[in-house]
């Protein structure tokens, strides 16, 4: 069976084609490569143990992405593809919407001419906004988001949702991640960031290579048990993991339904650096910075409708998310440029 993942070199697409591999699947991946390095496919490749098809292509454009239609026989869509920072979005708004929602809609055009049904989609947790209760639940009121990468997410399952409505043959899977940390096992792929990492665990892992001098933790007056902010953290691969359930999932099934992609469990920030530290007998210096304009205080998933219906849950700890983080980390000190 073949499936199209957009954004597959990236940091979550690498592990769902890992993955998805493993489970039998053929892979076909579209990555106009902003942010991701092509030595990921070779790596993809060897850890799967076949060939992968990958097309250098803008999702937002038609003309070519029609061109991998043509050529494959697409049985589902795992969409991936999109820009992803939250402070970028801010300064760029107008760049995150034609990109993120230019895609979304380019994709599902080009699914409808070619006959392909079934699309998973790559949502994020950010589209509950300000929580009403904890933890998230999917049948939660959605938005307000509070930056515009969180609408173009919101946005994309509004616009998912209007074109599975309008073909009663289309399933639809929207899964909400929630903080997906981590790296192959294996340490051969795992995230790259950009410049100085925006995101806790990257931060950690490069103050543990030493090219960072000392973390700052964002604000430890916040109402959790240690001050510090509380998130969900999954590791990449259970993630990926809960990609293959969706997809044969959605072989099943037609319509749409959102499932949350998270482990349940709230850390705070100095939990992660402790357990950094267990797992991999370091010491990771902090100092306690103000809080971080737009943060939420505390934010965890009710993970329990995955498991019910897809039959997923997380294996992973958070040890186990610090170990194969650093592992990746410090065999790839300068990520995939050798
Ligand atoms: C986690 C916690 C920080 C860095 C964002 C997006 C979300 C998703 C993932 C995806 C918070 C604290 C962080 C640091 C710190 N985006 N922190 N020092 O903000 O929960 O989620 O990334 O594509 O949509 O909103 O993740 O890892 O940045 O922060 O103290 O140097 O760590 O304040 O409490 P966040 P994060």
């Amino acid at each position: 069976m073949n499936v199209l993942l957009t954004g597959g070199a990236g940091y979550i697409g690498s592990h769902i084609a890992v993955e998805l591999a493993e489970a039998g699947f053929d892979i076909i991946i579209v990555d106009n490569y902003s942010n991701a390095s092509k030595e990921v496919i070779h790596r993809i490749e060897e850890l799967a143990g076949k060939r992968v098809f990958a097309y250098e292509v803008d999702v937002c454009d038609k003309a070519a992405l029609s061109e991998v239609f043509r050529k494959h026989d697409i049985d589902a869509v795992i969409h991936c593809a999109g820009f992803k920072a939250v402070g970028e979005s801010v300064q760029k708004p107008l760049m995150y919407y034609r990109n993120n929602l230019g895609s979304t809609v380019t994709l599902l055009e080009t699914m409808e001419e070619f006959g392909v049904n079934r699309i998973i989609f790559s949502s994020s947790a950010t589209v509950y906004g300000v929580p009403k209760a904890l933890p998230y639940t999917e049948d939660m009121e959605t938005g307000p988001c509070t930056n515009p990468y969180g609408s173009t997410k919101l946005m994309s399952e509004q616009i998912i949702t209007d074109a599975a409505a309008a073909r009663p043959e289309m399933s639809a899977v929207l899964l909400r991640y929630f903080n997906p940390v981590g790296a192959h096992p294996s340490g051969r792929i795992g995230e790259m960031p950009s410049g100085v990492p925006n995101n806790l665990m990257p931060y950690i892992a490069q103050v543990a290579v030493g090219r960072l001098e000392s973390l700052g933790v964002f604000g430890d007056d916040y109402p959790t048990k240690d001050g510090t902010g509380v998130r969900d953290y999954i590791h990449v691969v259970d993630l990926a993991k809960g990609h293959v359930a969706a997809l044969k999932y959605s072989l099943e099934q037609s319509g749409v339904d959102v499932f949350n992609l998270g482990s349940g469990q709230g850390s705070s920030v100095l939990d992660l650096v402790r357990a950094f530290e267990r797992a991999n007998g370091l010491k990771i210096p902090y100092r306690i910075l103000p809080r971080r304009e737009g943060d939420l205080p505390a934010y965890w998933a009710d993970a329990d409708k995955a498991e019910r219906v897809l039959g997923w849950k997380v294996e992973r700890t958070l040890e186990d998310m610090c170990r194969d983080t650093w592992n990746w980390q410090k065999n790839n000190p300068n990520g995939y440029d050798e």
